[in-house]
């Protein structure tokens, strides 16, 4: 077939929910009332560790409303689950009398109103046998076999290195804090269970929730059309959403429950803390001849989690010799999960703080020194890169950014109480695919309905694929609908790691593809059709209007051909496979990140006066939407490297800043001029849309750069996150 003319992939489009967005008339998940619901509040511990020896239900039993406190003591018993990386699994709610965080569900007040649901929920008396929570990952020693790499003899290279650089560097705990809180409605129908959820990946939560109530994913109904921001901490399977699940069938009512803000920093998981220590061997030409790599990981007692911390350190530049060690600590605290670049970005403020650490200590431009460790291939895989444009990201972004003002001496640029600096790192992340199908469908008006159970988290999801779509199927993106958020629409990749555009895309792709095929062949077998006998190679389709490409006057419209041809509509299933199980390749998004950076020298103050981010990440199929991607994550990333940091008071485990005016991120007033600039190449080894995957690349190499750029400011190299006033005094 020939290819499509392309008008609305590539081209700066509004949202096609963007007006339901800004009305209030998207609905999320809490917003949902069936017939009949009632309020669920959680009465979480107020200890850190130890054992309920009496919980006192009496008084919010008494509260007119209350239909039922449910803990341990009356709970239905739960089926084990299987973690996601074991030993360890996920907590199922009320099972025994152990703590084994601070701010655990011990129980749940179900009542007729949220109002008195939380009133009773303050009645319920908790006793406990408290001891003292193990919070503190600097404290706390690793246990279990650790995950291992290793190519060459690292130690022994380090050892007769010309250049040697040892550092440790710790990253703080970060909460997501999107502005939608976890919650959900749960309904039973005799044995179904419909759940109107917040989630980035309906059909993994009914699987998810299938396993923790022991009952048949089929006979659970996700949906979740809308989504407030999530950032990777809505696609597990959390107590509370059992405990709504539970509560529903105990009271026998829809159940809805959300958590407050306070219980999103034990509820849902977080960026994990990471302490890693870095060894890197060099000869005086810049050349890495060896790296260490040491890592230690905060994760739950019960349960583990891990993330793909180490890649960049093993695959960003060429190395002969390379060591790494990932140790878990585990911890009295809830289990950590996935959050904006999550691993990468943990991993990459270690390694690119430390190639510019070697720069300066030989004196090299931190670009240079990159360039001269450039791989030719994926020296962790030995398998060739699909693409790989990161020379083209730093030659693009210097450029851009005006690299070459930077003065290589630090602390030699002030601007009367501000020291002015300019930093770069590199970024990485990994392009993921995976299974998915759309079914399409287009009806005798003309109009297309998409269909595929995947999510839209707040990127835009819905936009990309009604783009793609349009195109494709040679239709107007309004005459287009895309439908996701519903775990009984054909199976789809979730909205995380990067992979939607890529492997939903790609379904989307297909299955126009298909149907444009079935309505060409249709036109060209008609003999009353102007297309009749006409080459189908040569036809394509415009405006809702089948032509011949090189004679546009001959031609006729989808709805000419299905009215005379009595169809009431044609219909496709679109599929994409997904990433094959042995790569040829090695698939990865690549960055370029660029900030300056003025500090107070006085008070200690890091703002972020300018940031160019140039990324390699395949085709580019909606700028619009690309650059919020980029710019809400470059906002995260400056969150991540002077702001957000998650508090503990390790004499209880509990959280000291679990709201948003002590949990700091960036508002408008931090954030300045951003700029994304995509790298020009498309990666059909990757999938056949071309899609590298954006979303989590920008993050990573954020932190690094501001990091850089303060030590380029400063002359203080700060290897510990956020980077805080008191480390600059
Ligand atoms: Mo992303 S951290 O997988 O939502």
């Amino acid at each position: 077939m020939s290819p499509q003319p392309q008008a609305a992939v590539g081209a700066a489009v509004p949202r096609v929910d963007a007006r339901l967005r800004v009305t209030g008339q998207a609905k999320y998940a809490a917003d949902n009332n069936p017939d009949g619901v009632v309020h669920a509040v959680i009465v979480d511990s107020g200890v850190g560790r130890g054992r309920i020896t009496g919980i006192d239900t009496r008084a919010a039993e008494a509260e007119k409303g209350v239909l039922k406190v449910i803990s341990h003591l009356n709970a239905p018993e739960l089926p084990p689950v299987e973690g996601q990386f074991p030993p360890g699994k996920p907590l199922q709610p009320f099972q025994d009398d152990r703590i084994r965080f601070f701010g655990q569900p011990v129980a749940v007040v179900v009542a007729t109103t949220l109002e008195i649901a939380q009133h009773a929920a303050s009645l319920v008396k908790v006793c406990y046998d408290a001891q003292r929570p193990a919070t503190d990952l600097a404290a706390a020693d690793p246990a279990g076999e650790p995950e291992t790499y290793a190519r060459g003899d690292a130690d022994e290279a380090l050892d007769s290195a010309a250049v040697r650089l040892d550092m440790t560097y710790r990253t703080a705990r970060n909460h997501h804090n999107a502005m939608e809180a976890a919650g959900l409605v749960a309904r039973w129908d005799g044995d179904k269970l419909t759940l109107w959820e917040k989630s980035q990946a309906t059909q993994y939560t009914a699987f998810g929730m299938s396993g923790a109530l022991g009952m048949p994913p089929d006979d659970i109904h996700v949906i979740s059309p809308f989504i407030g921001g999530a950032f990777g901490n809505a696609f597990s399977t959390w107590p509370h959403s059992v405990i709504a699940a539970v509560a529903a069938r105990e009271v026998q009512r829809p159940v809805k429950l959300a958590l407050t803000r306070k219980q999103l920093y034990f509820g849902v998981g977080y960026r994990p803390a990471y302490e890693y220590e870095l060894s890197l061997g060099s000869n005086r030409r810049g050349c890495l001849t060896a790296s260490a790599h040491d890592v230690r990981a905060e994760t739950s007692r019960y349960e583990t989690h891990i993330e793909d911390v180490l890649v960049p350190g093993r695959m960003l530049y060429s190395t002969p010799n390379v060591r790494q060690a990932y140790r878990h600590v585990p911890l009295d605290v809830n289990t950590p999960t996935w959050m904006r670049g999550p691993g990468y970005a943990s991993g990459a403020f270690p390694v690119e703080s430390a190639m510019d650490e070697l720069a300066h200590e030989l004196g090299l431009d931190p670009i240079e020194l990159r360039l001269r460790n450039e791989p030719a291939d994926d020296e962790s895989t030995n398998l060739p890169f699909s693409t790989r444009r990161l020379r083209e990201c730093y030659r693009v972004g210097a450029r851009e950014f005006g690299w070459q003002r930077r003065r290589p001496k630090p602390r030699s640029r002030r601007e009367g109480d501000w020291l002015i600096g300019m930093g770069m790192a590199a970024g990485v992340y990994d392009t993921a695919r995976s299974e998915s199908r759309t079914s399409v469908r287009l009806d005798a008006d003309g109009t297309a309905l998409l269909q595929a159970a995947t999510a839209d988290m707040g990127a835009g999801t819905a936009t990309s694929m009604t783009q793609l779509a349009a195109d494709a199927l040679g239709l107007p993106m309004r005459r287009v609908t895309f439908r996701l958020g519903d775990s009984r629409l054909p199976p789809a990749a979730g909205h995380f790691g990067s992979q939607t555009m890529a492997s939903v895309g790609s379904s989307v792709q297909d299955g126009c593809d298909k149907l444009r095929r079935q309505a060409i062949e249709l036109a060209v077998g008609d003999e009353e059709s102007p297309l009749h006998g006409v080459d189908p190679a040569g036809i394509v389709v415009q405006g809702g209007r089948l032509h011949v490409k090189d004679d546009p006057a001959r031609g006729e419209t989808y709805r000419r051909l299905l009215a005379r041809n009595n169809r009431t509509h044609l219909e496709a299933m679109g599929s994409y496979a997904g990433a094959p199980e042995s790569a040829k390749f090695s698939f990865y998004a690549y960055a370029a990140t660029f900030t300056e950076v003025a500090v107070d020298a006085r008070l200690g103050l890091v703002r972020v006066r300018r940031m160019v981010g140039v990324y390699d990440a395949g085709r580019i199929i909606s700028p619009a939407l690309a650059d919020s991607q980029a710019l809400g994550a470059m906002t995260g990333g400056i969150g991540q490297a002077l702001l957000e940091h998650t508090v503990t008071d390790h004499r209880d485990g509990r959280i000291v800043n679990a709201n948003l005016a002590d949990y700091l991120v960036p508002t408008h007033a931090d954030i300045p001029e951003l700029k994304a600039i995509y790298i020009d190449g498309e990666d059909y080894e990757a999938d056949p849309i071309g899609v590298k995957g954006l979303g989590e690349i920008v993050l990573v190499g954020v932190a690094p750069a501001i990091a850089n750029a303060v030590f380029n400011a400063t002359g203080r190299r700060i290897r510990e996150l956020p980077i805080k006033p008191e480390a600059l005094l």
